[in-house]
């Protein structure tokens, strides 16, 4: 295909034209369909070279306000809606297991593994609040040799990451083996509804869109476990104002749960308690791998 004179129509063939040595026929498909769309936008829009370098600009700033604590383009994915249509897209749900949801820019690797029972939240401000959760398969069954990742903000709604003067420090998130029950225990601070991030690109985004950026109150879950599919969801506190309107689209009714309130007295780990405090439980029901891919 002749490459001269290509006017706002042509333009597109002559990209794919270009791309048709390319080995992977993903790769092909994939950034083919891309750049399909990329040009389909722009003639429908009309777009002015002002908005593209104003694009440009807000991509790189995007890129530079990430670093190994901060996920631009994660939260811009995720107000964007786009974590949710691929995540239900990629976990369609078959019926009893645990819905999935989007994993939020705060999860942090080398989180610190703790014993059953372990307060996550020591000598962190807030309501204490104790979790028992459970790890089983769509027949009830305990899933041997799960991992339980946890974490969730503070009492104002933020993550330690977002403490600067915590230097660092891993609070509010911990690692925890189930016992042979599938059984996990552990202690924290009741979770706040918070507002994602917004001193970047993408507040700027939210505001031009007259949106707000508040997350209703969760705890965030990541279970792994051999055999089954990563689980990566929330539990979401029931009768949050926010739970219809979350900034990353990432609620399912089946992840809302009374985080329930309890006069002072003894928890259920035993410690009596001098202020109230609240218990969240929730079971987990794990997919198996699909065949296709266990192979
Ligand atoms: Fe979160």
């Amino acid at each position: 295909m002749a490459t001269q004179d290509l006017d706002e129509s042509s333009i597109t063939d002559a990209v794919l034209a270009r791309m048709r040595r390319a080995k992977s026929a993903r790769f092909k498909k994939v950034i083919g369909s891309l750049v399909r769309h990329l040009h389909d936008f722009a003639r429908e829009v009309e777009l002015t070279e002002a908005e593209w370098e104003y694009g440009i600009d807000f991509l790189t700033r995007t890129g530079q306000k990430c670093d190994d604590k901060r996920q631009e383009f994660i939260l811009l994915s995720d107000t964007l809606g786009l974590s949710t249509l691929l995540t239900q897209m990629n976990h369609r749900s078959k019926g009893g297991e645990t819905e999935q949801t989007v994993w939020g820019p705060f999860h942090r690797v080398k989180t610190p593994k703790f014993p059953l029972g372990a307060n996550i939240s020591e000598k962190v401000r807030g309501a204490p609040c104790f979790v028992n959760i459970t790890i089983r398969d769509a027949k009830g069954k305990p899933v041997k040799g799960a991992i339980v990742d946890v974490w969730h903000s503070d009492d104002d709604g933020f993550y330690d990451v977002q403490h600067k003067a915590w230097n660092g420090a891993m609070r509010m998130r911990g690692i925890f083996n189930p016992d042979d029950e599938g059984r996990v225990w552990f202690r924290t601070i009741l979770p706040t509804a918070y507002p994602v991030p917004t001193d970047g690109p993408v507040g700027e985004l939210l505001k031009a869109s007259a949106r707000h950026p508040m997350r209703p109150a969760h705890m965030h879950f990541l279970v792994e476990a051999p055999g089954y599919d990563r689980l990566v969801t929330h539990v979401f506190n029931a009768g949050d104002e926010y739970l219809d309107s979350d900034a990353v689209f990432g609620v399912r009714k089946s992840l809302v749960r009374t985080y329930e309130k309890h006069k002072a007295g003894v928890a259920p780990d035993g410690t009596r308690m001098r202020k109230d405090f609240y218990t969240l439980e929730y079971d987990f029901v794990l997919r198996p791998v699909r065949r296709s891919k266990a192979r």
